[in-house]
């Protein structure tokens, strides 16, 4: 891989932003091969360098993996001649990373929630292929209120347009008598296009609220904003990695 700045590094790392990483250098709190950085800006070799941010050494990930907090009114695409885009959320130097970042999998344009980008290809295929697709939990409101009936026939499945859905588990909140319509969680263990979307309306019911709040072994992080992101932990890609076998 070609040098890069170290603050680069950090950044792509997941380890810290370039502001954080000038304020740890000058805190002599970066050590590249065992040396205190003096600048941010010094070039590494990331096939070989040692970095320690901290006190704790730094592994350069192969490829980059970001949880996002989709906002409303954005398409899950990497690029839209009239909308905006998830990639568009990001900055400069993360778009022109290559391979270059995608979302896996896609939310409709005012679905909001737990959106992952990232460059495995092959990771993203596996989390999303029939075989192995991993759950996702969805937080919705409906215009009617759901009876039993409908939450037993929406787990058992239903017809969404010649394709009779897996089954999957709604769990509805408590009502409180003056709401109107219904809200809840609805898990599914595939992902149709417009799923839940369609699901309601063969229940004779409207979505008005959707929001993915996990993704296999990912959860939405109360700290992120709409249109806030984060790189992932070691922990979530490890996790990431194991629930697709
Ligand atoms: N189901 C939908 O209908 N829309 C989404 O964005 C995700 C699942």
């Amino acid at each position: 891989m070609k040098s890069m700045r170290l603050d680069k590094y950090l950044s792509l790392a997941g380890i810290a932003s370039r502001t954080e990483t000038s304020k740890a250098v000058r805190g002599g709190e970066v050590l590249v091969d065992g040396v205190p950085a003096r600048k941010a800006d010094m070039q590494v070799d990331p096939d070989t360098v040692q970095v320690t941010f901290k006190g704790q050494p730094v592994t350069y990930r192969q490829f980059t993996y970001i949880l996002m907090h989709k906002p409303d009114g954005v398409v899950s695409a990497t690029e839209d001649g009239r909308e905006q885009t998830v990639l568009d959320l990001l900055p400069e130097e993360l778009r022109r990373i290559r391979p270059a970042l995608f979302p896996c999998g896609r939310l409709d344009k005012h679905t909001t929630g737990l959106m992952l980008l990232t460059n495995n290809g092959d990771l993203s295929h596996r989390l999303l292929s029939p075989a192995r697709h991993v759950d996702k939990t969805y937080a919705f409101a409906v215009k009617f209120s759901l009876s039993q009936e409908d939450v037993t026939a929406l787990e058992a499945g239903v017809d969404i347009g010649g394709y009779v859905t897996a089954p999957c588990k709604v769990e509805l909140d408590e009502k409180d008598p003056e709401q109107r319509g219904s809200s809840g969680r609805i898990t599914l263990h595939e992902g149709k296009y417009h799923q839940i979307k369609l699901m309601m309306e063969a229940r004779h019911n409207r979505i008005t609220k959707l929001q993915r709040i996990t993704f296999g072994p990912l959860v939405l992080d109360p700290s992120l904003a709409a249109g806030e992101w984060r790189m992932l932990s070691e922990g979530e890609v490890r996790a990431l990695e194991e629930s697709r076998r």
